[in-house]
């Protein structure tokens, strides 16, 4: 099997993802005629969470009357005086993924429009004003008949864009309460639109993300300088064998990895259309005989689970080199709320070729990769403070450590440094409290980081008695370091209530574990996990908060910090 040689280290996550994918063009036409159970049974190994392809983006045709690869879709408005949301078959496949994934977000893109929309030219941006009438009644349409929420739009697939037409599309949906629905463009390749949205700031200002076509796992500078969402919003197309399960694991990871691609989309979505048409089986599996009921479940579809089951839309990329030293790919993926999935994927070029691009050639070499997890998979946090934390005398904020080799690269800070014009009685240490007032026994732990040389320090406390604007008359039980190498306990904030001093070997400008256990009314404490001193008598206060801080209004970090309290 895989996996070898390399170490990977990440502490970031940036990029926010919506992983995976699909698309149906007149691709499911065959689909709406299975008999239940055998219909349900393939809707629910696309859809369903948790059980097949767990599909995260439903892609589908605004049919135009045109044809679109493998047939033509009906236009909801064929002439120019008709209005029709009931024809084909694309609403009832998104009512039908919506009823099993609530969360599945909707796209809409045109292949062909009807005619009318051009005024007898062959061309959709002569009347833009018609063209984005055209589109927003289909957005409309699908709300009002359907109540179906459309989350992005498209250009024009696969043919020019025009910036006005673009500028007028976002003007027309807001003007009908459309803000939510985002613009796709343009479903081509990286240029021209790249190169557009650096020069036209107000074209910038209306696409959300840009989508390139069969990208073939890579991007272009100028798609990077634009800042915004790449997505390879049309892939895969390959025959559903092994090969084509392979080329979609490669891609899936790849164009991430190589493209700083976070979404992709698979054209297309399920084989439901007769197989001697073009591109015959190029679906994530194949439905493509409702007379007989049979089905079947091909490889895509478990590939594509391998992304879909163990990540969602909105979950963030990592961003690290994803390559593995023998070959294949790796990506790392965080929710923001502690949760990591790794997916790994050592397809081989023979078994990975998709349609197109053509594949330079590489290799993949059995080996063992081993992931050392660093720093924390919480980042970009709302707001400035931690949670719970409720500071009295100072400010402590979420810190980045940009130099840190990886431990403690988000740390919470406390931040002032001299005492400010006060209105109360601030103490002349700083103090954050967390936790419950009713607390009696804790362990108290934290990683503690003085930055202040000579005469700082810092502190973690228990059965904090005060706070407010009573802070200066705070007590409780405080386990103090110093930049000198010396520790003490002391029974009050102010530190002169000294119930044991003693030397520690603390340093300033280097992490070190404190532990503050209180038992009934016995204290004891430990450094970097050794006992410090212990058997210290703690009667007053018999319960309070915990409490982190510092010796004066000094710069100090804390991280890891973890309570158990009774
Ligand atoms: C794409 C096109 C799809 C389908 C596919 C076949 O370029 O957008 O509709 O034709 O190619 O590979």
């Amino acid at each position: 099997v895989i996996v070898a040689a390399g170490t990977a280290g990440w502490s970031r996550a940036l990029l926010c993802a919506c992983p995976a994918v699909s698309c149906t063009v007149a691709t499911s036409r065959l689909l709406v005629n299975y008999q239940e159970p055998y219909r349900s049974q393939i809707l629910d190994y696309l859809f369903k969470p948790d059980f097949g392809a767990s599909l995260h983006i439903l892609k589908v045709e605004i049919g135009g009357d045109g044809q679109s690869t493998d047939g033509t879709e009906p236009s909801h408005m064929h002439y120019e005086n008709d209005e029709n949301y009931f024809r084909g078959y694309e609403w009832w496949l998104m009512k039908e993924a919506k009823k099993r994934n609530p969360k599945i977000k909707l796209i809409g893109l045109p292949w062909t429009f009807p005619a009318w929309i051009g005024k007898g030219e062959n061309w959709p941006y002569d009347y833009p004003d018609v063209t984005a009438y055209y589109i927003v009644s289909w957005i409309l349409g699908a709300k009002h008949y359907h109540d179906l929420d459309i989350d992005y739009v498209g250009i024009w697939n696969e043919r020019a864009f025009n910036s006005k037409y673009i500028k007028l599309l976002r003007y027309t949906l807001d003007k009908h309460g459309l803000q939510q629905v985002r613009i796709i463009a343009s479903d081509r390749l990286w240029e021209p639109i790249s190169f557009v949205l650096l020069l036209d700031s107000e074209l910038h200002g209306v696409v959300d993300a840009i989508g390139a076509h069969y990208p073939g796992t890579k991007t272009v500078p100028n798609a990077l300088l634009t800042k915004k969402k790449l997505w390879s919003s049309e892939d895969y197309s390959t025959f559903n064998d092994e090969v084509g399960a392979g080329c979609w694991a490669r891609i899936l990871n790849q164009n991430y990895v190589n493209g700083n691609m976070t979404s992709t989309i698979a054209w297309n979505l399920v084989a439901s259309y007769y197989e001697e048409l073009p591109f015959g089986r190029c679906g994530l599996m194949t439905a493509q005989e409702p007379w007989s009921g049979h089905y079947k479940v091909e490889a895509p579809i478990w590939i594509t689970a391998h992304t879909t089951q163990f990540t969602q839309p909105g979950w963030s990329y990592l961003q690290v080199d994803g390559h593995l030293q023998g070959g294949g790919s790796f990506v790392a993926l965080t929710d923001g709320l502690g949760n990591l999935t790794i997916i790994i994927e050592t397809m081989t070029y023979n078994h990975s070729q998709c349609i197109r691009p053509p594949l330079p050639h590489f290799t993949v070499t059995p080996q063992r990769a081993t992931f050392y997890l660093k720093g924390s998979f919480v980042s970009n946090p709302p707001f400035s403070e931690a949670p719970n934390f409720a500071d009295q005398t100072g400010v402590f904020e979420y810190f980045i450590n940009a130099s840190d080799p990886g431990d403690h690269v988000f740390t919470v800070r406390q931040v002032v440094v001299q005492r400010p014009i006060t209105w109360a009685s601030d103490a002349d240490q700083t103090i954050s409290l967390i936790g419950n007032f009713k607390w009696v026994n804790m362990t108290v732990t934290c990683d503690i980081y003085i930055e202040k040389q000579r005469d700082g320090g810092v502190f973690v406390a228990g059965r904090v008695d005060n706070g407010g604007i009573y802070v200066r008359r705070t007590k409780g039980v405080f386990f103090w370091v110093f930049a000198d190498g010396t520790y003490r306990v002391t029974g009050d904030l102010a530190g002169e209530e000294i119930l044991m001093k003693g030397l520690s070997g603390v340093r300033d400008n280097a992490w070190h574990t404190l532990t503050l256990n209180i038992q009934g009314t016995s204290a004891s404490g430990l450094l970097n996990g050794y006992a410090l001193w212990e058997n210290v008598t703690v009667s007053q206060p018999s319960n309070g908060w915990a409490a982190i801080g510092t010796r004066s209004f000094e710069f100090a970090q804390f991280d890891n910090f973890h309570i158990e309290a009774s």
